[in-house]
């Protein structure tokens, strides 16, 4: 890790950095992010396992331009006109991920949605514009503690766990961006945060409902069942039954010549970072096949695979209808 500056040598180094798949933390006006190439889900499998989270929440994506947004998600009518009016600022919206999207499942956790914002900071939008991708980037802290707003808690934190730390000074604001989800006409806050609710909601012209239940429901993360495949998951399978495709992980099953119902190995050297990033994919591989179920082999309970069995349980649990 080092800790640089924010000149322009200091922006074109962390930005090859992020396109080699590191990481780099970054200021904005709201909190120090901790950035990766959203669209490397091997990067992104990094951001969890640095900040130790046990969960594959959601990642915020920063662009640099409506026209960049545009690529990744589908903006309505209220959500164009919300950007136009607090881009670049604290605000992010949730919206309808574009099929062509290039960012990976894993930093929209599998949903049809995404989480998007461009950020008010010359430092951010720099390195943004740099790097020439979409960057993932939750607050720069380790899970539970609070959001770094200078660099030295970024240091404190995170220490050599990431490439570079860019160092710009003190955020502005000092509290996360407010998240609303866009994704219907209906428009929820999914997170009170740096832009007064009051104020977006003069601009709309209507009132916004609290994060109560609809928010809740849509938040991800809280359905028991959340991301399911179509096909029924059995857990903790040692090998697949007829009619069923198997879900790998480790050196045992390496090729899948022996199974006719469709197979993946997430990851064959059995690296918990490398099942992460390829968890999704995978999952909506061996359901494209129609299985009449995806048995997944047991993955080890630590590091990142405290979140992969979160999902996969998740995945698993029964469907409500
Ligand atoms: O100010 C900020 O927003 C900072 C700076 C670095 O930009 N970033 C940040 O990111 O706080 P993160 O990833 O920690 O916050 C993600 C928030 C969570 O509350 C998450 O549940 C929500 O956004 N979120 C992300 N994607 C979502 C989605 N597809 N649907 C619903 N909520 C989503
Ligand atoms: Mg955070």
């Amino acid at each position: 890790m080092t800790l640089t500056e924010t000149n322009p040598d200091a922006i074109a180094k962390a930005a090859k950095i992020i396109q080699d798949g590191g990481l780099v933390a970054f200021p904005t006006e709201t909190v120090y992010g901790l950035g990766a190439d959203a669209t490397n889900a091997r990067a992104v499998a990094r951001i969890y396992t640095v900040k130790g989270r046990p969960k594959f929440n959601p990642l915020i994506v920063h662009v640099p331009t409506i026209a960049a947004a545009e690529i990744i998600a589908e903006l309505s009518a209220d959500a164009k006109t919300l950007a136009a009016r607090f881009w670049p600022g604290a605000l992010t919206l949730v919206a309808r991920r574009q099929k062509t999207s290039p960012t990976c499942d894993l930093v929209s956790a599998g949903l049809g949605t995404i989480a998007l914002r461009i950020p008010n900071a010359a430092v951010a939008i720099a390195l943004l514009k740099a790097t020439d991708r979409p960057i993932a980037a939750p607050s720069a802290n380790r899970s539970g503690r609070v959001s770094p707003t200078r660099a030295d808690h970024v240091t404190q934190d995170l220490g050599d766990t990431v490439d570079q730390i860019l160092d710009g000074g003190i955020c502005k604001l000092g509290i996360e961006s407010t998240v609303l989800d866009v994704t219907t006409d209906q428009i929820t806050i999914l997170r009170p945060g740096a832009i007064d609710l009051a104020v977006i909601e003069n601009t709309l012209g209507r009132r916004i409902p609290p994060a109560g239940d609809t928010a809740t429901v849509r938040s991800p993360g809280q359905l028991a069942s959340h991301y399911a495949p179509h096909a029924p998951i059995r857990l903790n399978a040692i090998a697949p039954e007829p009619g069923e495709a198997f879900l790998a992980f480790g050196v045992d099953h390496q090729n899948s010549a022996e199974f006719e119902d469709g197979f993946v190995n997430i990851s064959v050297t059995g690296n918990l970072e490398e099942a992460a990033a390829n968890l999704y994919a995978a999952l909506r591989d061996l359901d494209r096949l129609n299985p009449q179920k995806i048995a997944v082999m047991p993955i080890p309970n630590h590091g990142l695979g405290e979140a992969i069995n979160d999902r996969l349980r998740r995945a698993a649990a029964p469907r409500s209808k």
